[in-house]
């Protein structure tokens, strides 16, 4: 039973027992509406108290019944809060741990609520682009006060039940046991009459009108292209302005409004594709992990010094190796700097910065690595320096250690090769800023071991990362398809544009910045070193040479101060170039190619089709798991727009026969050879099926 009744003395209590958070699934709904019952048929019991068993009181909706029919069968949660809130009996709600979503809204449709200090109070549905749909919106504002609700709605920011003591929300704030006190509760109130109920409350406030308008002016600024916020303001405003019935009324319209439009779907898309991304059909979950104590990492430039923060971050202590005393002293010089200025911007205290500091230590000696229990190498991306670091590796670290490969491109099953235990090898792509990005491909090799995937993904979680899993292929999951993408930003130069306007368009759309100003970002020698190595492997394949012609300039991007734009000394801005400029339209003359204008649609359709269409080849061929796990990686690690859920998830709203069409029509343009269709795509498209 998920949710069980029983009978103390005179006092009724309804234990949530759904593990892990008590989420109210079709069948504690029922448990809860069946204890009301039996309650009100007892006439020796006064009053009701419904307590969660575990973790806390309830986290809401059961994640697990969502998108199935489960989820709207009767009784759903409005019928379960309405039969609470006209029980002849006060319901008490005892609150500790979590109460969220439907679980606080269940809590505010009962009589009375106390709570323990250190219970996580939220409405947070926002941030899966509905509201809540169970009277909180209606509620909450009444019993709280317009202000504080509005913004707890529009935000879905989690607050303490300590800082909401003083609120009306609590009606005691019990301390020792929830339950001895809930009862002792119960007794006091049992026969105050009438019941209270949050409904009956009228909110006053002076000027709400003006009050709701400047809400509305905030909110839609911060909202941006999600229709979520201002829902919630109407829906929030209802409770000023209307009966209690019709405020639940609207806000049940404008929730089943929210529920289809396709920012609400990608965000749930994105919710869901996170947790996905975790399992791996043939690592069962129950597959031991190692324990990861201890961390190394070699190389401690610009990323074996962002890694190491990660540990350290995690309170894992970590060694950094290099070769030169110099090199080294310059890496931890740089991590402490960067946690100075988190400490300076007030996000670090001196003591976390005293701590994270001291996790992190240098060596030049790969003995004093030997007993870490996992070793990330960041060296240079060359396969002969790879060959050493691992065969040293093998020599030295004590056996069970994870020996983990930050390569951005090379094969991980040749890196494994270099050891006497390639089970014991996996990639750990780290994305640049490495403390920073949310990011973490795992690239399983062929013989990579099922627990030393397993804890790899453990410790994505360890380490506040999203830890995606890719197969491995050159430039694994994200690079192998922001290649085509970058690709297409080249021809479009060649064809007629100027950076500025592809990555105008682009962001436009509503990436975070455009293929240009990214690549001025990461270094544009790094393309270009790819580029030179593609000629000689893959001479079929084709690339602007503009990209070549800006390098061979020694214009690198920001770390040059020009790129394909021009930077000012302490100025992130990006300035168009006449130099650069005159260089493309110069190059399109010498090629022959008349210049014509490009529209914003066809850029975005060019750049996104192109991740579209390596990401078909992908999940085709099994790089990737699932579609959402590419969706993954553009969300988190590309600045993809999370409004629009990713390149495949996008696409499926487009309509893959749409893309598919798009994809031929320019491929009668100047690149036939960059636009063969997916054949997975083709497929999908003719069978009017989705990614997803
Ligand atoms: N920079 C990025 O954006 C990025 C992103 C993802 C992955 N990567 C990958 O991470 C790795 C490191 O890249 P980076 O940008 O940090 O390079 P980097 O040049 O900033 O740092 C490499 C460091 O490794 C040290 N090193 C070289 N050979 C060594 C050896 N044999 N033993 C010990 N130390 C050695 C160097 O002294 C240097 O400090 C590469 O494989 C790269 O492809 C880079």
């Amino acid at each position: 039973m998920t949710a069980t009744y029983r009978e103390q003395g005179d006092i009724a209590v309804i234990t949530l027992n759904n593990p892990p958070v008590n989420g109210l699934g079709h069948a504690t709904r029922t448990g809860i509406v069946e204890g009301i019952a039996k309650a009100a048929e007892n006439a020796a019991v006064t009053a009701v108290v419904i307590v969660g068993e575990g973790r806390g009181f309830s986290g809401g909706a059961d994640i697990r019944e969502f998108n199935t029919p489960k989820a709207m069968q009767e009784p759903s949660l409005m019928t379960v809060i309405s039969i609470v809130e006209a029980s002849d009996k006060p319901v008490i709600a005892a609150i500790h741990g979590v109460a969220m979503g439907g679980g606080l809204e269940l809590a505010l449709g009962c009589h009375y609520r106390v709570a323990v200090a250190g219970a996580q109070i939220a409405l947070p549905e926002v941030n899966i682009g509905i509201l809540p749909g169970a009277g909180g919106t209606q509620r909450l504002p009444r019993i709280l006060g317009l202000e504080p609700a509005l913004n707890m709605i529009v935000s879905g920011k989690t607050i303490m039940s300590d800082k909401l003591a003083s609120t009306k929300l609590f009606d005691q704030m019990i301390t020792g046991d929830l339950l001895v006190g809930a009862v002792a509760f119960a007794k006091k109130v049992s026969t105050v009459r009438p019941l209270p109920k949050i409904r009956d409350i009228k909110i006053t406030y002076p000027n709400a009108d003006g009050y709701l308008q400047f809400a509305r002016n905030t909110v839609r600024v911060v909202a941006g292209p999600f229709p979520a916020p201002l829902k919630c303001v109407d829906a929030v405003a209802a409770s000023v302005k209307m009966k209690f019935d019709d405020g639940l009324n609207l806000e049940r319209n404008l929730f089943l409004e929210l529920v289809q439009t396709t920012e609400s779907k990608a965000l749930r898309h994105a919710f869901f594709g996170e947790r996905t991304a975790s399992k791996v059909p043939d690592v069962p979950s129950d597959t031991p992990l190692r324990m990861i104590k201890s961390a190394a990492v070699i190389g401690a430039g610009t990323m074996g010094g962002g890694i190491a923060m990660n540990f350290a971050n995690a309170g894992i202590p970590v060694k950094m190796l290099e070769m030169k005393q110099e090199a080294l002293d310059k890496g931890l010089a740089t991590i402490r700097k960067n946690y100075e200025n988190t400490m300076k911007k007030g996000r670090l205290t001196q003591e976390q910065f005293d701590k994270r500091v001291a996790l992190i230590t240098g060596t030049l000696a790969y003995e004093e690595l030997a007993q870490a229990d996992i070793v990330v190498e960041a060296v240079f991306e060359d396969m002969g320096v790879k060959e050493t670091v691992f065969k040293k590796l093998d020599e030295v670290m004590k056996q069970g250690a994870i020996l983990a490969s930050n390569t951005s491109t090379l094969d991980v099953d040749k890196i494994a090769a270099f050891t006497k235990r390639p089970h014991d090898v996996i990639g750990t792509h780290f994305f640049s800023p490495a403390n920073v990005m949310k990011l973490l491909e795992i690239v399983r090799g062929a013989k990579t071991g099922k627990d030393v995937l397993a804890t790899t993904l453990a410790l994505s979680k360890t380490i506040k990362k999203t830890g995606v899993v890719s197969g491995v292929c050159d430039g694994f999951i994200g690079n192998r398809m922001v290649e085509q993408y970058i690709r297409q930003a080249g021809f479009l130069l060649e064809e007629g544009c100027l950076p500025e306007q592809v990555d105008k368009a682009v962001e436009k759309f509503g990436f975070a910045m455009g293929p240009f100003r990214m690549s001025d970002l990461a270094g544009n020698d790094i393309g270009w070193y790819i580029r030179k190595r593609r000629y000689v492997e893959k001479p079929e394949v084709t690339y602007s040479k503009v990209a070549d012609l800006l390098c061979e300039k020694g214009l690198f991007g920001q770390k040059t101060s020009a790129g394909w734009y021009d930077y000012k000394a302490g100025d992130r801005k990006a300035y168009a170039s006449t130099e650069v400029n005159t260089m493309i339209v110069d190059h399109s003359k010498a090629m022959g190619i008349e210049r014509r204008k490009v529209s914003d649609k066809e850029i975005v359709e060019r750049l996104v089709y192109a991740l579209v269409n390596e990401g078909a080849l992908i999940l085709e061929e099994g790089i990737a798991m699932r579609a959402s796990d590419i969706d993954m990686v553009y969300l988190t690690g590309y600045g993809f727009p999370l409004f629009r859920g990713g390149p495949m998830f996008y696409a499926d709203t487009v309509g893959l026969s749409n893309v598919v069409m798009a994809i031929h029509s320019y491929a009668k343009g100047s690149h036939p050879e960059a636009w063969t269709p997916a054949p997975l795509l083709t497929k999908l498209a003719q069978e009017g099926k989705t990614f997803s």
